[in-house]
């Protein structure tokens, strides 16, 4: 995810911006910038594409920038390439405002072609150019202050920021506002900060200011006042922070796993904000590779999601656990064929791939050999290939001809969660849209999908409301030598994934079952005290998956089982029930894996276990 920084004070602005910058590295970026105005002259923009030392290089460490007010950032690109042209600040034509902005405008299209309309020119594909120009087109329109023009522009933005803009004739002071982004501002006897997290600022202040949803900020040397979005100026107390530097990194948690198992609501909605835009799925933002010859079959994606009578999915470790999901999804919502391979076998079985077919690899690095080398077969043979990536500009997003990517920021963890839950969606959306434009789902019940979509985000975070009941049970069962999940279905897919997290990151050995399977060989494992997880979310069978239940039982197994609320009988079952948020079948994946994450890592920090970095693991496996 992008940073954010800003200082305006006694000092000079340029080394705390970068100082700043680089405490929010461990975020992940690709290109950097900061922007300082030296008393009235004009602001002076640097940017630089690549690691934050290429910036400071460029101006003398902040020393070639004097000036006392200044903002700056870190980019993680969403829209356009990493590059100078895309990093931030951008500004208006004339330099009246320049700003650097966290989070996705969902509708920058339309306001690009309003901005447009009004003679205004874009020189990047970023929707931060957009929010600037249109903050400097209502600060013109109506002459009034920074704070009304910046509202009359947050009514118009559709999405989720943290934006931090200077005036051009307010000099010495920084704007600031923000909705479901982080952003918070810190004072000291030598002048106002801002960070986009608390790392950025912490050296300097531990005395801050949240500053809600919708508000806005107006730091100068003297300190900082608030507006609510009628303009009126609000009060708010100053916090003391007490994290050290480290936790302050992890937002407060003790692992970037667990950071990372909180941001799943905003990962979801954010990747779901990427492709629904007033209640229709809009795949338009669907990166074409510039090797798409327009001639091609491969040139138009809904044309090829149209026509299409197979599909082959091929990924590896939890992205491939997406695909089986994926493939249930697909097959039931648009009623074609899908087959799922593991990358590292795909490539070696000389695939036999319909001509009528497209491949989707799935990848959150975009860098996993297997998984390139898959995408690669499938061009040579003359099939299209979607990615579904979450690095912007990774191999795999540069070489498929059309890139979905997840909205999920930077994921650290070696463990994934956050991007696994968005490559789910992605799928979802590509299901309902090949079934929309094949006739098979009508708009109405597309309308209901898409609402329970919308509420997935609520569901994963009351899942996390009641962590600690499963803190509770993985502290009892962290000794376990073998663990089972079972399940039928898309239950099956959510016990591979749910398996991999414990087996990855507890170094507790367990297996997946699909659960009518046990009896054919597997259940002669099962002794007194086996832990079995049975996942029993889908209705039609849910019995079934029971009375597998009952049989591990009556040989000794304990039980841990995860299903809706409402399926309350089965507590005549289990000894251990965990309940999730009723939802379309289709999407319970979604909620379902959150518990199982859950007991994993909690598994491992009661073995005392590196969570982050478990041990002979790495977060992209680029050998095969
Ligand atoms: C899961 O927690 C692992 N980190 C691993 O299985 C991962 O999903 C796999 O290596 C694929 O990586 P990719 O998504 O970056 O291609």
């Amino acid at each position: 995810m992008c940073g954010i920084v800003g200082y305006v004070g006694k000092k000079q602005a340029a080394p705390i911006l970068l100082d700043g910058l680089a405490k929010l590295e461990y975020r992940g970026y690709d290109s950097a910038g900061i922007s300082v105005r030296d008393g009235d002259k004009d602001a002076v923009i640097v940017k630089a594409k690549g690691r934050l030392s290429k910036l400071a290089d460029k101006t003398d460490q902040g020393r070639a920038v004097p000036g006392t007010c200044g903002i700056g950032h870190t980019r993680w690109a969403t829209h356009g390439e990493p590059s100078e042209l895309n990093a931030h600040p951008h500004c208006s034509d004339d330099m009246n405002v320049i700003g650097v902005h966290n989070g996705i405008i969902e509708n920058f299209q339309e306001l690009r072609q309003k901005l447009i309309r009004h003679d205004y020119q874009f020189y990047s594909e970023t929707d931060t150019e957009v929010a600037i120009k249109l903050i400097d087109y209502y600060y013109k329109k109506y002459a009034g202050t920074p704070v009304d023009a910046i509202n009359h522009a947050l009514v118009r933005i559709r999405g989720s920021y943290a934006l931090a803009v200077m005036f051009k004739e307010y000099p010495g002071e920084i704007y600031v506002a923000r909705k479901d982004n982080p952003m918070i501002l810190g004072l000291n006897e030598d002048g106002a900060f801002l960070g986009s997290d608390v790392p950025a600022i912490l050296k300097y202040t531990r005395k801050v200011y949240y500053i809600g949803n919708m508000e806005l900020g107006r730091l100068s040397a003297d300190g900082v006042t608030f507006y609510n979005l009628d303009g009126d100026e609000i009060q708010k107390e100053i916090t003391e922070i007490e994290w050290d530097a480290e936790s302050a990194e992890k937002g407060g948690f003790e692992h970037f796993m667990m950071k990372e198992i909180h941001e799943q609501p905003k990962a979801i909605a954010d990747t779901l904000g990427m492709y629904i835009s007033n209640g229709k799925i809009d795949l338009s933002s669907l990166a074409k590779n510039g090797a798409v010859d327009e001639n091609d079959k491969a040139s138009d994606p809904e044309a090829i999601l149209k026509e299409i009578g197979r599909v082959y999915i091929v990924a590896c470790g939890s992205a491939y656990h997406a695909g089986m999901i994926g493939k249930s999804v697909i097959e039931k919502l648009a009623g074609i064929p899908v087959e799922v391979s593991l990358a590292s076998e795909f490539r070696y079985c000389d695939p036999k791939l319909d001509k009528n077919s497209v491949v989707i690899v799935i990848s959150q690095s975009g860098e996993t050999a297997d998984s390139l080398a898959a995408l690669r077969l499938s061009k040579e043979r003359g099939i299209p290939v979607i990615a579904i990536v979450n690095v912007f500009g990774s191999t795999i997003a540069r070489e498929a001809d059309y890139v979905m990517y997840t909205a999920a920021g930077p994921e650290i963890a070696v463990a994934t969660t956050k991007a696994y839950s968005a490559q789910l969606i992605t799928l979802y959306i590509l299901a309902m849209k090949t079934a929309l434009l094949k006739g098979i789902l009508d708009e109405e019940r597309a309308k209901g999908l898409m609402d329970e979509l919308a509420a997935i985000p609520a569901g994963i975070s009351k899942i996390l409301e009641d962590k600690e009941r499963i803190q509770w049970f993985a502290a009892k069962y962290a000794n376990a030598k073998d663990v089972f999940f079972i399940g039928r279905g898309i239950d099956y897919a959510i016990g591979l994934e749910g398996s991999l997290k414990m087996k990855e990151i507890s170094y507790i050995h367990s297996e997946a079952y699909a659960a009518g399977e046990l009896k054919h060989g597997t259940i002669s494992l099962i002794e007194k005290g086996t832990l079995v997880i049975g996942i029993m979310t889908q209705n039609d069978l849910y019995e079934k998956t029971r009375s597998n239940m009952v049989e591990v039982k009556a040989r000794g197994a304990y039980l841990f089982g995860l299903t809706s609320y409402g399926n309350y009988n089965v507590e005549d079952t289990v000894d251990f029930a965990v309940y999730v948020p009723k939802t379309d079948e289709n999407f319970v994946a979604s909620l379902a894996i959150v518990p199982l994450q859950l007991l994993g890592y909690y598994m491992a920090v009661t073995k005392g276990l590196d969570v982050d970095k478990p041990r002979n693991l790495a977060k992209s496996v680029t050998v095969e």
